[in-house]
């Protein structure tokens, strides 16, 4: 049975307030999810003042500057600070996307930070991806051939590569695993654990697009499922999110035509 209130425990609840020190011209205020499991009280939203002229350009710069400066309990996870590794995916403002290239500026008004959406939260601004990565690795995300090894690497025509890579640089295999698409996905909200969601079914799309991979039939046949696949009702949410502008809702739509193809 669906539970349509949320429980009393995980009601936000008015944080702290840390102002900026002395006077400053350019003062922006972030309000940031905070959640210890080991403190057993609710979740808090702190309000930290930021004296812009000390911090740098993005999100990802002033919650550093909060963490160095101000609170060094703040939690949350960062790694190349460039959009590459997807580490810092979070909710800015209402829309998940990375920290590190979501210029403060951009935002209007106070800044607000949560985690991605409906995933169980591991500490403040870290979400628990287990069950995301279990999704990922039952697509079996790797090469599968039955032919003998040629003597050196499987060879792919450019235009072959491209369908991974795309025209524009923007193919599956720039897909970074940042799953802001997939806690965008309202049909991921309510059956995360069955439906995989759109960040892994690109994946699953990757290796069905790859033509040195030899298992297309057999993977297709694994996604045919009312609840893995079809659970997709192309509402969009997930093309629209993506920080690095792919379209995980065509490669769904694709598998599912491929499906409906081979069954011709
Ligand atoms: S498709 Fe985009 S939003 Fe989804 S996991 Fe990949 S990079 Fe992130
Ligand atoms: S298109 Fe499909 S996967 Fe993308 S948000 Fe909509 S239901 Fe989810
Ligand atoms: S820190 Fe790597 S994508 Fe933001």
């Amino acid at each position: 049975m669906v539970q349509l209130t949320l429980p009393k425990n995980s009601q936000v609840t008015a944080g702290k307030a840390y102002p900026a020190a002395g006077e400053a011209a350019h003062k922006r205020t972030f309000k940031v999810y905070r959640w210890n499991p080991d403190e057993h009280n609710n979740p808090r939203l702190d309000s930290y003042e930021i004296d812009m002229d000390t911090c740098g350009p993005m999100v990802l710069d002033a919650l550093i500057y909060i963490k160095n400066n101000v609170d060094p309990t703040l939690t949350f996870r960062r790694s190349c600070r460039e959009g590459i590794c997807g580490s810092c995916a979070m909710n800015i403002d209402g829309t998940n996307t990375l920290a590190c290239i979501k210029p403060v500026e951009d935002v209007k008004g106070d800044v607000k930070i949560t985690p991605l959406p409906h995933m169980p939260v591991v500490k403040d601004l870290v979400p628990d991806l287990t069950g995301a990565y279990q999704q990922y690795a039952s697509v079996e995300p790797w090469l599968k051939t039955e032919t003998p090894p040629p003597e050196r690497e499987r060879l792919q025509s450019p235009d072959d590569a491209d369908k991974m890579n795309g025209h524009d640089g923007k193919g599956p295999a720039a897909c970074i695993l940042c799953f802001c698409c997939s806690t965008a996905c309202p049909s991921y909200w309510w059956n995360g654990d069955k439906f995989l969601g759109p960040a892994v079914l690109l994946q699953a799309w990757r290796w069905i697009t790859d033509t040195r991979d030899e298992a297309r039939n057999e993977r297709l046949e694994a996604l045919e499922d009312p609840f893995k696949l079809y659970r997709c009702h192309t509402i969009m949410n997930c093309t629209n999110t993506c920080p690095k502008g792919l379209n995980p809702a065509r490669a769904i739509a694709d598998i599912k035509m491929q499906i409906m193809k081979k069954k011709d």
